[in-house]
């Protein structure tokens, strides 16, 4: 049987991906189908916890039993979502594959073909919701957030760069523990497996082995539960 090791807890967890619009039928997006948090979320209330996914696009996922979803499509709408909510949680967890750009504008009106066609994009940059939150504990502004779970989606493997990307955007993003997941075929996006690896904020490292997304939730769980349970 499960460990009720959550129970009391509050928690949070972004899931899918945003979408930026161009124009009324377009936007930019990315392929995160939200099983990963969406697993994260279903486990977390089968171990106490009370559960809120803030959901991006999805894959049309289920809601697993017992969980609270609000549904947003950007990240400027995610963002107000997460800052609301994490004023009440104990546990924040940033899986979602947030757009880091966005149009400078949205037209009005689909964009036609024609002579004034566009030929590129202009972007901004949206705001780091991850790095906003840790601010925000840093400055007592979420009382009660103990532990902030990021993620990271790296290309490469572990010899290559994936663990030199992730440890420098541990140490910019100052989360508690950070989840980096492989990119590629069978592991990460839309598929239900994933492997990677678990680095802490105390500089120790654990690999997460190819495994499914309800199983690799659990061993982030289980992260999350000792890092609650030491401090
Ligand atoms: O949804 P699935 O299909 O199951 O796939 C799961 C997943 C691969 C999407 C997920 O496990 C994952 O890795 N999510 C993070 C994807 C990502 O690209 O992260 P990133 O390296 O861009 O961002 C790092 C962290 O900062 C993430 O926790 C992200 O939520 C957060 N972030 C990023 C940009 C931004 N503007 N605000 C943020 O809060």
């Amino acid at each position: 049987s499960l460990p009720r090791d959550l129970t009391g807890c509050t928690l949070v967890v972004t899931a899918g991906g945003t979408r930026e619009p161009l124009d009324p039928v377009r936007f930019l997006g990315n392929r995160s189908s939200g099983k990963q948090g969406f697993a994260l979320a279903r486990l977390a209330v089968q171990r106490g916890a009370s559960v809120t996914v803030v959901a991006g696009a999805t894959a049309e996922l289920p809601v697993p039993a017992g969980v609270r979803v609000v549904n947003v499509t950007t990240a400027e709408q995610m963002r107000k979502a997460v800052h609301q909510l994490s004023e009440r949680a104990d546990i924040v967890i940033m899986a979602a594959a947030v757009a880091d750009f966005r149009p400078v504008s949205v037209a009005e009106s689909k964009i036609k073909k024609g002579n004034d066609e566009p030929t590129s994009i202009p972007l901004v940059k949206n705001p780091d919701i991850l790095a906003e939150v840790v601010k925000r504990r840093d400055q007592g502004e979420l009382p009660v957030t103990r532990v902030i779970v990021g993620f990271a989606a790296e290309t490469g493997d572990e010899q290559g760069d994936v663990l030199t990307h992730a440890r420098s955007k541990l140490n910019r993003k100052r989360c508690d523990l950070l989840v980096v997941n492989a990119v590629g075929e069978g592991k990460a996006f839309e598929v239900d497996s994933n492997m990677g690896w678990l680095l802490k904020a105390d500089g120790t490292e654990s690999a997460l082995p190819l495994s499914s997304k309800n199983l690799m939730a659990s061993r982030i769980l289980d992260a999350v539960s000792s890092v609650l349970h030491t401090s």
